[in-house]
């Protein structure tokens, strides 16, 4: 596409609904004509955004684009005064090691690093695997109760990476529903006055989980994030509780977003879903695809300037907002060929699906690991799997930094 052709769509500076339910089209026209581009999000709230991937690269690893949750507020502040509202950086503005800088960020996640090490993901295999074979059982008996398909994220993809979620964090088992209840809650964010409620009741139970743990140590990440130490140095009890809430809000809606994503790119090309089947080593191949053709973050989280910034050709004055487009960097043709085709043959290695830098994602090897068993099991349990409505019926959720439907129904034979 050449910088003279005009953006499909008039309103490309703002990240409204129209642009969140396909941002490919415009991303591409981006990256060529103005690939560092100031835009305003669908509440009012003026940003830069960041499209090509070398660009996309440097910006995360860039230290004067803060991450810090004081200034960020304090320049959403001065736009609410100007008129924007306050809608989308409150999932943003919470005081955890994702919204802060060096040393808060580096003593915050060498503390979490040492608790949630790769022995203990990888002794999460079997019980994902368990775990998983439940919901297939499930999913297969509710389908024989009626033929009009079935919501796989409902029925697979939401409840699995909360209960990875629960097992990990050793939540007993008697509690698990009320967690998972008050999880889908806050994660949801649909009722907000709800969202703040189940907030409370969940950091009241962890208060007292965290006693509990004390007194009665086991093997799970609760208990090492509360022996986790770096000599004297511990994470206060606020700060263990702020970290649960940040794996739990980085870890849920993006999991489900990789299986529905997934599994969507699959169903579209059946030659894509008959390799998998047929050769089910190919599921990390698939996920590392999934992750670069449609990953569940569209937008890393908010960044701010402080101090001019050259990104690209593009000069970004001080105490400016920026996002970085990990789903347009992660299509841009410099870094990878034929980039808009689903092709889990492909090399795909420097994704920035889990950003890139000192925040890039803690969880990647749980993720990728629940991932790979989701896509390998559902293609190996229901070989016939197909999409009950037409492409064009589906749609997006409304979330300016997360890319996932609102449902995807199926059928499952
Ligand atoms: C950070 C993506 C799953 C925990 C991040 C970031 C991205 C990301 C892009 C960096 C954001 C930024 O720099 O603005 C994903 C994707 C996932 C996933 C695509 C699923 C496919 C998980 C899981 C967990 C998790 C399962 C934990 C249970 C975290 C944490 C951070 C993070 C704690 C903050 C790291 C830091 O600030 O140093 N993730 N994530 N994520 N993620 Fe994930």
């Amino acid at each position: 596409m050449t910088s003279s052709q005009q953006c499909p769509h008039d309103s490309v500076s703002v990240l409204d609904d129209e642009f969140l339910q396909d941002p490919h089209v415009h991303y591409a026209w981006m990256r060529e004509s103005d690939p560092t581009r100031r835009v305003v999000t669908v509440t009012g709230l003026p940003v830069w955004l960041v499209t090509r991937y070398a660009d996309a690269k440097a910006a995360l690893t860039d230290p004067r684009l803060s991450k810090d949750y004081r200034g960020i507020g304090r320049i959403t502040e001065r736009e609410v005064e100007r008129g924007a509202q306050r809608a989308d950086i409150s999932e943003s503005v919470q005081a955890h090691m994702l919204n802060m800088d060096p040393p808060d960020h580096t003593r915050l996640r060498k503390l979490v690093v040492k608790a949630f090490t790769a022995r203990r993901v990888e002794a999460l295999r079997p019980r994902i695997e368990q775990i998983t074979g439940e919901l297939l059982d499930e999913m297969a008996a509710t389908e024989h109760a009626g033929d009009a398909g079935i919501d796989l994220l409902d029925e697979f993809a939401f409840p699995l990476p909360i209960r990875v979620i629960c097992e990990l964090l050793g939540i007993p088992e008697d509690r698990r529903d009320e967690f998972r209840e008050w999880s889908n809650t806050v994660v949801s964010g649909q009722d907000p006055q709800a969202a703040e409620r189940a907030a409370a009741a969940m950091a009241e139970y962890l208060f007292e989980l965290v006693a509990e743990k004390r007194r009665n140590p086991m093997d799970d990440l609760l208990t090492a994030l509360i022996e986790a130490s770096d000599d004297a140095d511990r994470l206060s009890g606020e700060e263990l509780i702020a970290m649960v809430f940040l794996l739990l809000v980085a870890g849920h809606e993006t999991t489900v977003n990789l299986i529905g994503n997934g599994v969507l790119a699959l169903l579209r090309d059946p030659e894509q879903y008959r390799l998998l089947r047929d050769e089910p080593e190919r599921a990390a191949s698939v996920v590392e695809e999934t992750l670069r053709f449609d990953g569940p973050v569209n937008l890393a989280t908010f960044r701010y300037t402080t101090e001019p910034v050259m990104v690209g050709d593009v000069e970004i004055p001080a105490e400016e907002l920026v996002l970085v487009a990990l789903g347009s960097a992660n299509r841009d043709s410099e870094k990878f060929d034929t980039p808009d085709r689903f092709d889990q043959d492909r090399a795909t290695n420097g994704h920035l699906a889990f950003g890139h830098g000192i925040h890039f994602c803690v969880g990647a090897p749980l993720a990728r690991l629940e991932g790979q068993i989701a896509l390998r099991r559902l293609t190996e349990r229901f070989p016939a799997m197909k999409l009950a409505l037409s492409e064009e019926q589906l749609s997006y959720r409304p979330s300016t930094l997360m890319r996932g439907l609102e449902q995807l129904p199926v059928r499952l034979s």
